[in-house]
């Protein structure tokens, strides 16, 4: 197996005044070639975080520890000259937020074959040509004219496989796509998995796949870590994670998911500024034992299962 990234024990702080937010807590998890990882939990819990400390894109009053191996060499240590060389080429990055991502006044065409200006030599012409390629082989009959369209002629879920064009256009050899699907319609959702899975297929690239829906990584990854308020909460392979769910989170998760009829979890996550001793989900959690409001349960491994849950620990 070929591993492109390895993210070890990655703790991602912002201090603005006196607070301090603890975003992500000591996150490890790596990815072959060829893989996708699903980063999974709700709103707030630090997936995109995440995204941006291994994409060296988080702001200054940011206090980073780990590592983010990426093919031997630790991102963290890199000059922003070397990441900005990176980023963009061999690693991907599909931001939240699709409609920000293209700008208005240019043509699709040209947002497209921009990377391919900026990090190699070659002209504009064969730039062009490499976007009629990339558009042809994601299934555009007319790759031409898409390629003189404006993003405002296009719909979301069209524009959002242009972004997807744009940061895949140079083969990376990881893409991260932070929530690829949010504000997109059913039919449109349908086409950007359909995009993923050729992806997958024929670039054989590495993904992080970061998504607040649970089908949605089920669908596509090999591999899933469940967030809970900054922490990994379980990981391991999509399919055991889903039909053996060890922690209350996740299966929390699961029975909030249309088949299951939509049960939520009772409770909000604790604000990021506030810890509290014991396990961070124990105050929602149903199966609570009074050992989790006291201790901190580890991430314990169990060949390729991880949890951190006394609940688990102590069978
Ligand atoms: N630049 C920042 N400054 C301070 N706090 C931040 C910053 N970016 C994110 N956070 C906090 O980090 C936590 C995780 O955010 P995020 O990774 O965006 O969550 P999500 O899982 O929804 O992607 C949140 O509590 C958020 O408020
Ligand atoms: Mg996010």
């Amino acid at each position: 197996m070929n591993r492109i990234l390895e993210v070890c024990k990655l703790s991602v702080s912002f201090i603005s005044g006196n607070e301090v937010v603890q975003a992500v807590n000591n996150v490890s998890f790596d990815i072959s070639q060829g893989d996708i990882f699903a980063l999974v939990g709700e709103t707030g819990c630090g997936k995109s975080v995440i995204a941006h400390a291994v994409a060296g894109l988080l702001p200054d009053n940011t206090v980073i520890s780990g590592e983010v191996n990426y093919k031997g060499q630790d991102l963290l240590e890199l000059s922003q000259q070397d990441l900005i060389a990176l980023r963009g080429q061999e690693i991907g990055i599909i931001l939240q937020n699709p409609s920000r991502a293209l700008n208005p006044l240019y043509t699709i065409g040209h947002q497209i074959r921009e990377p391919v200006l900026v990090h190699t030599m070659k002209t504009k012409d064969r730039a062009s040509r490499m976007v009629t390629a990339t558009l042809r082989k994601m299934g555009f009959f007319d790759p031409e004219s898409e390629a003189h369209r404006y993003p405002f002629e296009s719909s979301g879920g069209m524009n959002q496989r242009f972004v997807i064009a744009t940061s895949t256009i140079l083969s990376p050899d990881l893409l991260i796509a932070d929530e690829p699907t949010t504000g997109l319609d059913h039919s449109c959702i349908a086409d950007v998995i359909k995009e993923f899975e050729r992806i997958k297929k024929e670039e054989h690239c590495a993904m992080i796949l970061i998504t607040h829906d649970l089908t949605l990584a089920r669908t596509l990854a090999d591999r899933i870590g469940v967030m809970y308020s900054g922490e990994i909460v379980e990981m391991g392979e999509c399919k055991a994670v889903f039909s053996d769910t060890l922690h209350p989170y996740t299966r929390g998760l699961i029975g909030g998911l249309p088949e299951n009829g939509c049960t939520p979890i009772p409770g909000i996550s604790p604000p990021m500024s506030r810890r509290f001793p014991g396990c961070r989900f124990h105050p929602r959690c149903t199966e609570r034992m009074p050992i989790c409001g006291q201790v901190h349960p580890r991430l314990e491994v169990n060949g390729d299962r991880f949890v951190r849950c006394h609940l688990c620990h102590s069978h």
